[in-house]
C-alpha cells in the first residue's frame, strides 16, 4: 500500500506499507523521524505521542494507513527550524530530562495543554500528563518544565 501523508509540513510518501503497519513505524523506520519513542507498542506510555489532525494520538496504535491525506506533527515539528519550541526550551531549562525516552511524547503532550489551557494548575497538569509514563523524573521536574512553559507563554 501507498501511504501519503503530510508531516510537519511536507507531503512525503512510502510505498510497500504493510496493512497492518503502525504510524510509529512509519515515521520512525520509513520517514527517518526517530523522535516519537517506541517502548510499550500497546498505547500504555505515551512516549509515541504525535498529533494526527491536531489531536493527539497515540502513533503507535494508529494504523500508517490512517493517516493517508492527514496531517501529521511530530515533536520534531515543534521547533522552528534549529530554534526550539519554548515548551522543548523549558524541559530543558527545568532540567526534565534524564534519560529522555518519555521526553518527546510528554513535550507534545504538554505542548497540547498549553494550547487548550493557557495557564493550567498543577492538578489539570497531572491530568494532561496522566498517559504519559516516565521512569526517571519522579515527575517533579517534568511539572517544573510545564509551570516554566506556562509562565514564558503567559508572559509574551
Ligand atoms: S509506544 Fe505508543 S503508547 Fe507506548
Ligand atoms: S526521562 Fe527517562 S523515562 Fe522519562
Amino acid at each position: 500500500m501507498r501511504v501519503t501523508t503530510t508531516v510537519n509540513g511536507t507531503e512525503r510518501t512510502a510505498d510497500d506499507v504493510w496493512p497492518g503497519e503502525s504510524l510509529l513505524f512509519l515515521l520512525r523506520e520509513r520517514l527517518g523521524l526517530p523522535g516519537a519513542k517506541n517502548a510499550c507498542e500497546q498505547g500504555e506510555c505515551g512516549s509515541c505521542t504525535v498529533y494526527l489532525d491536531g489531536e493527539p494520538v497515540c502513533a503507535c496504535l494508529v494504523a500508517a494507513g490512517q493517516a493517508i491525506g492527514r496531517e501529521v506533527t511530530t515533536v520534531e515539528g515543534l521547533a522552528d527550524g534549529t530554534a526550539l519550541h519554548p515548551v522543548q526550551e523549558a524541559f530543558v531549562d527545568a532540567g526534565a530530562v534524564q534519560c529522555g525516552f518519555c521526553t518527546p511524547g510528554l513535550v507534545v503532550a504538554a505542548h497540547d495543554l498549553l494550547a487548550r489551557v493557557p495557564e493550567p494548575s498543577d492538578p489539570e497538569i497531572r491530568e494532561a500528563l496522566a498517559g504519559n509514563l516516565c521512569r526517571c523524573t519522579g515527575y517533579e521536574k517534568v511539572l517544573d518544565a510545564v509551570r516554566l512553559a506556562a509562565r514564558r507563554q503567559a508572559a509574551q
